[in-house]
């Protein structure tokens, strides 16, 4: 098979990048820019031509879309710009692999739930209430692909981190290492996910699609990693696994850190559904933190 990457230089997309190692299918990376000592093939999801041409020339049989808009405090000033890359361009991949007749997998969030208040796990069914433009331009994104009816694999994710780009882990490992002392909130809670296991999910997913055996034209999922904590409790055991115990961090509440966005409250994903039907096996969110905590802080 031929798998398209898009956004290949981000989290998700470098860590398909090496889930891919070793594999027997032709996989191809793109991104917008090159990345230093990474081949990357420069492909524009906003730009259909394109898309189609990479496609047809390349006889690409998967796509996974790991670009995005992902600056959710940003969005608010930027509508036009996440509205393009999170619900146009979506719509852009599915009209190429429609065209193709192939597989669209495409990585969509959490915050495409939020505005109602709820204490249980979403299912994949649970109605979108979206509380900004990012959670909202994901959301018609979701829509616009399952509008163009090409064969599609939603995974809603949430809290990704990994070894590659900006995100909480390195964040907190900077300023643990740096700060005496630390705020961070308590009453907002989820499930923080490695990317590299969300690209093993993904790759699971693909080889099923491969052997034909789940073979739905449209289809959502939840994956997060197991278990649920809030952002507190996730920096103490970044600071746990790096052994720096001197920086003396203490619970808030969300108001402490006025943002433009109001974050979903309660973000946990109910993973029943990719489990039974990829037979996926999902880590506990702490025991990838450590393996991911372990490669960063290697020499
Ligand atoms: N990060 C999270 O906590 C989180 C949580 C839930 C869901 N998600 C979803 O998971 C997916 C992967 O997230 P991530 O954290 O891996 O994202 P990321 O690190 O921000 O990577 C996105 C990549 O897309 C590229 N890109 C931007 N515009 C593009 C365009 N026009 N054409 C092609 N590529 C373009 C970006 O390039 P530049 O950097 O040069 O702009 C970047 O390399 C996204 O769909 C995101 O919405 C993320």
């Amino acid at each position: 098979m031929n798998i398209l990457v898009t956004g290949a230089n981000g989290q998700l997309g470098n860590e398909m990048r090496i889930v891919s190692r070793g594999l027997q299918d032709h996989y191809i990376f793109t991104d917008v820019v090159e990345m230093d000592c990474q081949e990357t093939t420069i492909l524009d999801i906003t730009d259909i031509n394109a898309i189609c041409e990479m496609v047809k020339a390349n006889d690409v049989n998967v796509i996974v879309n790991c670009a995005a808009y992902t600056n959710v405090d940003a969005a608010e000033s930027n509508q036009d710009l996440a509205e393009l890359l999170n619900a146009k361009a979506p719509e852009n991949l599915a009209v190429a692999m429609k065209e193709a007749n192939g597989l669209l997998v495409h990585i969509s969030t959490d915050y495409v739930f939020g505005g109602d208040l709820y204490n249980t796990p979403c299912k994949e069914n649970q109605k979108g209430t979206p509380t900004g433009v990012y959670g909202l331009t994901k959301l018609r994104g979701e829509q616009n692909i399952e509008k163009v009816g090409c064969n599609a694999v939603i995974l809603r994710t949430a809290w990704l981190y990994s070894e590659f780009g900006k995100n909480f882990v390195k964040t907190m490992l900077n300023l643990i290492a740096t700060k005496p002392q630390l705020k961070v909130v308590f009453d907002q809670v989820g499930t923080p996910t490695y990317a590299l296991d969300l690209a093993k999910a993904i790759v699971t997913i693909i080889e099923h699609y491969k052997a034909k055996t789940f073979n739905s034209q449209f289809s959502i999922f939840n994956y997060s990693n197991e278990g649920v904590c809030s952002w507190f409790d996730f920096t103490k055991m970044i600071a746990e696994y790096t052994g720096n115990l001197n920086c003396d961090i203490q619970p808030c509440h969300s108001d402490e850190f006025p943002s433009p966005v109001k974050r979903p409250a309660y973000s946990v994903l109910d993973k029943t559904k990719v489990k039974e039907i990829y037979g996926i096996t999902i880590p506990y969110w702490t025991d990838s933190l450590k393996i991911c905590i372990k490669n960063l802080t290697k020499q």
